[in-house]
């Protein structure tokens, strides 16, 4: 029986990609498995967003350094952003890798497998899929319910944001026809999955591949938001066309393609979750200007607050870079500033760090590493202070609640989120899948505790022989 164990680092878009490869492998005669010892195949699924991201490979690959010299035929195979940034030049690096191959060359793995197991050479496979964009269709476990699922919309990036790897790990855009997208949707909630997330390096740049491109003359950069949606209209499409859905989000959005048709979506559907995570990096303009964001903080803040009197109630979180090139103090100020003014209740945020290729390795990396530190530890204090009473404002009202799964601590209650992405855990278990309607009785750090208003589930999940439900 042929074995393989995949270990996923990074995004989204790595999880996702690492249920690809998962399903190649599968359909090619593949079994998994959680036992190193057991695996024929190791595959590696890297990220190189960030230097520690990269670090983490080549721990990971000393690990099975010496594993490789005991068992000489297992193969071990590096996908993802490293293996698209270094190519054949890890095969040089460690020695012991057999296949490295990028994002766009999934389906190709089998193949480049077998060459290993027949004695070949080792082999890096990197090219970009520029015209034939070879999306791979994700098929849903039929064993396991699912009840969130990421749907690929678009893949690339084509901003030139100056700290990112990514243009050059994942290349040019290219999307996804809406009906091939809608396909997978129904396909999914068929399946059992309840809530779809659309994804995408800059979901909302979204549109039909066939258009033509969207006009985008160059006006001066801080006006530079696009006009027109063609990502409102898909995600009124899969409202309407996939009505059995139960929740919509699409992650990550660029901040320049929040239209004004993309907020009207956004009050006229209600399968959109009111939670939008939208990336603003810095809150200074001389800094976003040297990141080309393209936006300015007035723009930014112009736009979330359309996009809130259009859904009340919405949350936002972002992400943020701090110790960018020449961040000064006063700099940061207006970051601090910033996140307070978009009362951000969650956010993730990165100490600088030069990534190979990207245009602003020719900026000094000058800002102190404990400077970074402290800055990192100013935005986790002013988004905890903020997400803290964010959370008790919502005891006693009920919320209501998609399950997705056992609470990690404690195995009698069940998780889920709330519309806006809170995370709400509630007593009871066999309800994945199931939209509760719950009073939220105490609010933890970062999670809601609540009690179920009745016992039966607001909305039983479509295709209850999938599951037990209780109530
Ligand atoms: N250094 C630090 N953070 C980075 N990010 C992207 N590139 C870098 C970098 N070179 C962060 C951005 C992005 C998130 C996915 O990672 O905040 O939105
Ligand atoms: Fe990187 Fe900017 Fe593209 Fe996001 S939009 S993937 S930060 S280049």
């Amino acid at each position: 029986m042929k074995r393989y164990l995949v270990q996923t680092m990074g995004c989204q878009m790595n999880v996702h990609d690492s249920r690809r490869i998962e399903e190649v492998l599968s359909a090619d005669g593949w079994l998994p498995t959680d036992e190193p010892a057991l695996a024929q195949l190791i595959v590696f699924n890297t990220c190189s967003v960030r230097e520690k991201a990269e670090h983490k490979l080549m721990s990971a690959l000393g690990t099975v350094r010496g594993f490789k010299e005991e068992r000489r035929d297992v193969v071990i195979a590096v996908a993802g952003c490293v293996a698209q940034q270094e190519g054949e030049r890890l095969l040089q690096k460690a020695r012991f890798v057999d296949v490295v191959i990028g994002p766009d060359n999934i389906s190709e793995l089998p193949a480049l497998i077998a060459h290993a197991q027949g004695g070949g050479a080792p082999v890096a496979r990197t090219v970009f899929d520029v015209h034939a964009p070879a999306f791979l269709e994700a098929t849903p476990a039929p064993s396991k319910l699912e009840v969130t699922a990421f749907v690929t919309v678009m893949k690339g990036c084509d901003e030139r944001c100056t700290y990112c790897v990514v243009p050059y790990t994942r290349g040019p855009e290219r999307y996804r026809s809406s009906d091939a997208i809608i396909h997978e949707i129904r396909g999914m909630v068929e399946g059992g999955v309840r809530e779809v997330t659309l994804l995408g390096q800059t979901v909302n740049s979204w549109h039909e591949p066939n258009a033509d491109e969207p006009a985008d003359e160059a006006p001066p950069w801080s006006e530079r938001l696009a006009r027109t949606s063609q990502f409102a209209a898909l995600l009124r499409r899969i409202a309407v066309e996939v009505p059995e859905l139960g929740r919509l989000r699409y992650t990550s959005p660029h901040p320049r393609h929040l239209t004004d048709e993309l907020i009207e979506a956004h009050a006229d559907l209600d399968v959109l979750a009111r939670h939008v995570h939208l990336p603003v990096q810095s809150g200074s303009n001389r800094l976003l200007k040297r990141m080309l964001r393209r936006y300015t903080r007035e723009l930014y803040l112009e736009r979330i607050a359309r996009l809130r009197d259009a859904v009340p109630g919405l949350t936002l979180s972002t992400d943020l870079i701090v110790g960018f090139p020449g961040e000064t103090d006063e700099d940061f100020a207006q970051t601090l500033e910033l996140v307070r003014e978009a009362g951000f209740v969650a956010a993730f945020a990165f100490k600088y760090s030069p990534r190979p290729n990207t245009p602003s390795l020719k900026l000094e990396d000058d800002v102190p590493e404990a400077v970074k530190a402290a800055r990192l530890q100013a935005v986790f204090d002013v988004v905890a202070a903020q997400q803290r009473p964010h959370l008790e404002s919502l005891v006693g009202t009920t919320q209501r609640v998609l399950v997705e799964g056992i609470s990690r601590t404690d195995p009698k209650r069940s998780t889920g989120r709330t519309a806006r992405n809170e995370i709400v855990h509630v007593d009871g278990v066999d309800l994945e899948g199931a939209f509760l309607d719950v009073v939220i009785e105490r609010a933890n750090e970062h999670s809601l505790m609540g009690r179920r208003l009745s016992e039966a589930p607001v909305e039983r999940p479509r295709f209850p022989h999938r599951l037990k439900v209780v109530g």
